[in-house]
């Protein structure tokens, strides 16, 4: 199997990088911004650009389309920009898997939803109350209906290892092991949703691929929870937990410029009946895993 993943430095495309060609597949993997030393350059706004991998000639049999403006806030008060980055970037990616003739795996969200009842199942309708909600379901639409052989797969609260380390559970890692002064943490006790573990997502994408499956799937594990209890979980795991006070907070106290969807999430009922044998990590078995590699900021069992 010859893969194209686009975002290949981000935090979900390096995990299927890595998984991919760990599992045998040929794969390249793509960046923007932020080179690797196993990525291409690739921009998905500039499709003619004469620096991007020549993703015709290396003929991939999938396209994984990982590239996005992931920054709520900011897609909200800038609206053209997300529409370009997320929906023209997509509609570009359809263009280039047709002139491949590759079936193209599209990464989506559970902010499509409003977040009246989550968790959501595939057959919930999306009702997305943000402007990058609004545009990661345009961009669905068009993947479903332009690409015959398509994978949407929506995922959210994504955390694992990570070179920039900006995703939630890193950053409260980090600002536990470079703080040495009290601080305080707002955090909203009324959002909540299904953290995932970017490598589950790669184990995950490579059944469904290796099964030519189409279609919508959400993929989650079995955490549900809010941002409170997910961050107070984290600091359970670290020695100077005492630094950090979790305040919990209502989101309208917060001021966050995008309305966030508060009962969000996703589950996974389709895929676990299609993979009854497929076990996802949980944020407890992640934290446990990575505690043994490091550090002394870590509480031991
Ligand atoms: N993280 C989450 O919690 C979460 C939740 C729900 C859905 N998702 C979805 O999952 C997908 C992957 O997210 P992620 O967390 O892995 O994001 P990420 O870590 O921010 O990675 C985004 C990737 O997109 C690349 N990119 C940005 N603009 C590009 C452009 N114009 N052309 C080509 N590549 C471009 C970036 O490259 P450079 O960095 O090199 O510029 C980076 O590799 C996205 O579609 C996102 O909407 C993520």
């Amino acid at each position: 199997m010859k893969v194209f993943v686009i975002g290949g430095s981000g935090l979900v495309g390096s995990h299927c990088l890595t998984y991919f060609r760990e599992k045998g597949w040929k794969v390249e993997g793509s960046h923007c911004n932020y080179a690797t030393d196993r990525t291409s350059y690739y921009n998905t706004l500039e499709p003619q650009n004469k620096n991007n991998f020549d993703v015709i000639s290396f003929r991939p049999d999938v396209i994984v389309h990982c590239a996005a403006l992931t920054n709520v806030d900011y897609c909200e008060t800038h609206e053209e920009e997300s529409y370009q980055h997320t929906f023209k970037s997509t509609e570009h990616v359809c263009e280039l898997s047709m002139i491949c003739g590759a079936r193209m795996v599209y990464i989506s969200t559970d902010y499509v939803f409003n977040g009246d009842h989550g968790p959501y199942n595939e057959n919930d309708i999306p009702n997305p109350i943000n402007i990058y909600g609004k545009h990661k379901l345009l961009s669905e639409q068009l993947v479903i209906n332009s690409i015959i052989d398509s994978l949407v797969i929506r995922v959210t609260n994504v955390y694992g290892d990570e070179a920039r380390a900006k995703n939630f559970v890193a950053r409260i890692i980090k600002q536990c092991q470079d703080n040495k002064q009290p601080f305080c943490l707002k955090l909203p006790y009324d959002q909540f949703a299904t953290p995932i573990n970017a490598y589950d997502i790669a184990r995950a994408m490579f059944c469904l691929i290796s099964d030519k499956k189409k279609g919508i799937y959400h993929l989650s594990s079995t955490d549900y929870m809010n941002r409170v209890e997910l961050a107070k979980k984290i600091l359970s795991y670290l020695n100077n937990d005492q630094f950090i006070n979790v305040e919990p907070v209502d989101s309208s106290t917060l001021k966050q410029i995008a309305k966030r969807p508060l009962l969000a999430g996703l589950l996974k009922v389709k895929f676990t009946n299609e993979y009854p044998t497929f076990v996802f990590n949980s944020v407890d078995n992640y934290l446990a895993s990575i505690r043994k590699y490091s550090f002394s900021e870590w509480k031991h069992p």
